[in-house]
C-alpha cells in the first residue's frame, strides 16, 4: 500500500479505536444519564429519554390465551396472532408487508396509518376470518411501534420523534394507538388496540416468557434490540422513576419496564467518539443532532459511515481514481448517493479470508457495481471492520450500565443474568455477539458477584411481546 494511503488508513484506525477506560468512563456517564432521564422529561434532546412503559411484571411463561401484535418499526410492518400455550411456548401466525417508501416520508399520518389497518384486516382474511367476520367478539392487539413515545398509559402514547428514516411531521405528538384504532374501526375489523410496545419492551417480555429458568439458571435482565436500530428495556424500581405519576401506576405494582431510548444517549456529545464522518452522516439524516448514539451503532448507519470514509479517502485521491477516470468522471452511484450501502454488504467484507480478497470483489461488483484493485479492497475491508468493531464496542456500554445497576435487584438470587437481543446487526454480523462480550467483559460490571452474562437471541421478540403486553391489558 502506497504510504501516503497508508497513512490516512491508520488516521481512520486511530479515529475508531476505544479502549478499556474509554469504555468504564462512558458507561459511568450511561449511569448519570439514565438517573436524569428517570428525573426529567422524555423529550429533552440533554437527557436520555427512560420512558416508563405501565409495564409493572415481567412474565413467568405461565400466561395463555390468542392475540394480536401489530409491528412497525423499520422497513417492513408485521402483522401476527400468537398463541400463548402458558408452558413458555407458543404458536405464531404472521404476514409481513414492505413499507412503500413514499409512505415512510413525505406523506401523512393517516396515509401510513389507514395502509397498517388494511394489512391487519388483510391478516384477519387470511388466518382468522372468524374475527374478521361480525359474529365473535373482538381480538386484542399489541402494538409494537418502535420509536419514541411519550407514553402515559399502557394503551396511550404520543410520537416524540420519527427515527431511522421515517419522517412524517404530521405525526409528531398523536396518539399512535388512536391513529391505529380509528383506522381498523373505520374498516369495520374486530380489533381492540389494547396496548402499545417498544419493540425493546417486547424482546425483553418474550424473552422472559420462553426462559425456562429450571434450565437456564438466570434471569432476563434486559431486552435489547441492535438492528436497523438500537435500543434497550429493563426493569426498574418505582422509586428510583421519580418523573412518574405514581397515581398512575397499578396498586401493588414495585417496578415499571423502563423504555430507555438509549439511541438518544449523550446527544450533547460530552463523551461519544466524534469523527468527522459521524458528523457528515448526522447531517445527511432528518433527526439531525439526535440518536447519536444509534448513528454510531446500528445497522442503518454502518454502511453510510464506510461510505462516508471511502467517499473522503477518494476525493483526497487516494482510491478509485482509475474508475473515476474509465467512467468519465463518475463513481457508481450506490457508492456516490447516501444511504445506498447496506450494511448486509458489511458482514461479507468483514470476514472474506479468500486470497486477494476475491469473494469482497465479487461482493463489490454485485452489489454497488463498484470494480476494485486488490490494494483497494484491503482499504475497504480494514475500515469496515474498524467501523463495526467500534459499533459492537460501543454496544456493551449501555448493557454494562444496565447489567450493572440491576444487579441489586438480584443480590439474594444466586442466578446468573441473560439478556433477550434482537435485530439484523446482533443476529447476523459476524463476531457482533463476541465483541459485545469481550468489551463488557472490559468494563466488567459484575464484578465481585459470582454472576455470568450471556446474550440471547429473542426470535418473534417484537410479536410475542406484544401479545404479552396485550395479555395484561384490562
Ligand atoms: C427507536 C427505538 C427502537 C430502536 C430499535 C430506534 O431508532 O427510537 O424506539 O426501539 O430504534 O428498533
Amino acid at each position: 500500500m502506497n504510504s501516503k494511503l497508508q497513512t490516512a488508513v491508520d488516521q481512520v484506525v486511530k479515529d475508531f479505536a476505544i479502549d478499556k477506560q474509554f469504555l468504564v468512563g462512558a458507561t459511568e456517564q450511561f449511569v448519570k444519564s439514565m438517573d436524569e432521564g428517570l428525573k426529567h422529561s422524555a423529550s429533552a434532546k440533554e437527557y436520555m429519554p427512560m420512558i416508563p412503559t405501565f409495564v409493572t411484571g415481567i412474565p413467568t411463561g405461565k400466561e395463555t390465551g390468542l392475540y394480536l401484535a401489530a409491528d412497525l418499526g423499520g422497513t417492513n410492518f408485521r402483522v401476527c396472532s400468537i398463541k400463548l400455550n402458558g408452558d413458555h411456548t407458543h404458536e405464531l401466525k404472521q404476514s409481513k408487508f414492505k413499507i412503500p417508501l413514499d409512505l415512510m416520508k413525505n406523506s401523512t399520518a393517516d396515509a401510513l396509518f389507514s395502509y397498517l389497518a388494511k394489512k391487519v384486516e388483510a391478516f384477519l382474511d387470511e388466518h382468522h376470518k372468524e374475527y374478521s367476520a361480525n359474529t365473535n367478539g373482538s381480538l386484542k392487539l399489541g402494538f409494537t411501534f418502535s420509536f419514541p413515545v411519550d407514553q402515559t398509559a399502557l394503551n396511550r402514547g404520543k410520537l416524540i420523534r420519527w427515527t431511522k428514516g421515517f419522517d412524517l411531521p404530521d405525526c409528531v405528538n398523536k396518539d399512535v394507538v388512536e391513529l391505529l384504532q380509528s383506522h381498523i374501526d373505520l374498516l369495520g375489523v374486530k380489533v381492540d388496540v389494547v396496548a402499545l410496545a417498544n419493540d425493546t419492551v417486547g424482546t425483553l417480555l418474550s424473552r422472559a416468557y420462553s426462559n425456562n429458568e429450571a434450565k437456564t439458571h438466570a434471569n432476563t435482565v434486559l431486552g435489547c434490540i441492535f438492528g436497523t436500530g438500537t435500543n434497550g428495556a429493563y426493569f426498574e424500581k418505582l422509586s428510583n422513576i421519580s418523573k412518574l405519576d405514581l397515581t398512575t401506576v397499578p396498586k401493588g405494582a414495585t417496578g415499571m419496564v423502563i423504555n430507555t431510548e438509549w439511541g438518544s444517549f449523550d446527544n450533547t456529545l460530552k463523551v461519544l467518539p466524534k469523527t468527522k464522518y459521524d458528523e457528515i452522516v448526522d447531517k445527511e439524516t432528518a433527526n439531525q443532532g439526535y440518536h447519536l448514539f444509534e448513528k454510531r451503532i446500528s445497522g442503518m448507519f454502518l454502511g453510510e459511515l464506510l461510505r462516508v470514509i471511502l467517499i473522503d479517502l477518494f476525493e483526497r485521491g487516494f482510491i478509485f481514481t482509475e474508475l473515476f477516470e474509465s467512467r468519465h468522471g463518475s463513481l457508481p452511484h450506490r457508492l456516490s448517493e447516501p444511504w445506498l450501502l447496506d450494511s448486509e454488504v458489511l458482514s461479507y467484507l468483514q470476514i472474506d479470508d479468500s486470497t486477494d480478497l476475491k469473494m469482497s470483489q465479487l461482493v463489490l461488483e454485485n452489489h454497488l457495481r463498484l470494480p476494485t484493485t486488490r490494494e483497494e479492497r484491503l482499504v475497504i475491508q480494514k475500515i469496515t471492520q474498524v467501523v463495526s468493531h467500534r459499533a459492537a464496542y460501543l454496544s456493551s456500554i449501555p448493557i454494562a450500565a444496565i447489567v450493572g445497576r440491576v444487579k441489586d435487584q438480584y443480590k439474594n438470587d444466586d442466578r446468573d443474568f441473560e439478556i433477550g437481543c434482537d435485530g439484523s446487526v446482533v443476529e447476523f454480523y459476524p463476531g457482533f455477539q463476541e465483541k459485545i462480550l469481550e468489551a463488557f467483559n472490559l468494563i466488567n460490571p459484575l464484578e465481585g458477584t459470582n454472576k455470568k452474562l450471556s446474550l440471547k437471541i429473542a426470535k418473534d421478540g417484537s410479536g410475542v411481546g406484544a401479545a404479552l403486553c396485550a395479555s395484561v391489558a384490562i
